[in-house]
């Protein structure tokens, strides 16, 4: 008996907090709403939206939130793993940060300059594909790059091509270790607790798992990338803009 009344009691305030929801909904705060985005989101979208390590999201649609209750959904829960949630934020913190994003869709979008079907072809020729899979095609250890400019500004693809050890993505850290035997590997850290470390071997792309006491070196390679960097004399200003422009233009889903 007594479990019951608690049960209706608890259904009674939970409705309360859904209407108490919507109301707060109505009241989303564009100064509050930018002041959040430019403490917590401006870090990877930049100042105003127009983007850097996450993408740029002066645009009036944006893929991943086609409505409203969709972006505020997007902002609670992140899209792991590259963007975390809000978990912190108020119902109300939320709206109004929906509304800023919202309000970004009318700021001109980033003009590229370079030719997207030349940079295709400098893409091919210097072998980007040896290191990335573009859409089914190529192989390696780099980061997928088939939706790539979903995901980045150009500023940070000519980073990440000019200068990649400048520009790594935020769970990339390449360690290299020495097995008992004395064997050395190099990888990417995939996963490491006090006791075990696996990394991705960057030969052979396999998993491999270690046992802290079987290593008798571990090297944290910080700032390090394996991709070359690609200077101007490698690299001409032009293939660079044609390159990005082809970039950006991938915005396939990868997987
Ligand atoms: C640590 C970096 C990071 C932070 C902090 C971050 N984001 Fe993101 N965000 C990303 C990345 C990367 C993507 C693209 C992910 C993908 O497409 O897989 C993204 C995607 C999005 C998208 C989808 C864009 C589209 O084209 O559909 C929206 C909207 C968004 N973020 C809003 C926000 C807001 C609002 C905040 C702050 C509350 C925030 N993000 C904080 C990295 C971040
Ligand atoms: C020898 C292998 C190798 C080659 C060749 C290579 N890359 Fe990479 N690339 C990587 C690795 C590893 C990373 C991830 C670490 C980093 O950012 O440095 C990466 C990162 C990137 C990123 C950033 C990805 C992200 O998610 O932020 C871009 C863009 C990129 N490469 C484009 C290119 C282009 C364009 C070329 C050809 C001009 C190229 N890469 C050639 C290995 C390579």
């Amino acid at each position: 008996m007594r479990s019951a009344t608690r049960f209706l009691l608890m259904a009674w305030s939970c409705s309360v907090a859904v209407a108490g929801q919507s109301a707060h909904e109505a009241v989303a705060d564009l100064a509050i709403g930018r002041k959040i985005f430019e403490s917590q989101c401006a870090v990877c979208h930049g100042q105003g939206g127009t983007g850097g390590r996450g993408p740029s999201l002066t645009r009036a649609t944006l893929a991943k939130a086609p409505d409203d209750a969709a972006l505020r959904n997007l902002i609670k829960e992140g899209i792991l793993p590259e963007m975390p949630g809000s978990w912190q934020l108020s119902v109300r913190e939320i709206a109004s940060v929906g509304a800023y994003v919202r309000s970004l869709g009318s700021v001109k979008p980033e003009a590229l300059t370079g030719d997207a079907a030349r940079g295709a072809a400098v893409y091919r020729a210097k072998g980007c594909a040896g290191c990335h899979i573009l859409a089914g095609q190529g192989t390696g250890h780099g980061p997928e790059l088939t939706a790539i400019g979903a995901k980045r500004n150009a500023a940070y693809l000519r980073a990440s091509i000019r200068t990649p050890a400048e520009s790594l993505p935020d769970d990339y850290l390449l360690v290299e270790v020495v097995a008992n035997g004395g064997r050395r590997i190099r990888g990417v850290r995939a996963n490491e607790d006090p006791f075990s470390l696996q990394l991705r071997d960057l030969a052979k792309g396999q998993f491999l798992t270690f046992r802290k006491t079987d290593l008798t070196d571990v090297r944290y390679l910080d700032q390090q990338s394996s991709m070359p960097a690609y200077p101007d004399k490698a690299l001409s200003d032009t293939d660079l803009e044609d390159l990005v422009a082809y970039l950006a233009g991938r915005r396939g889903e990868s997987k």
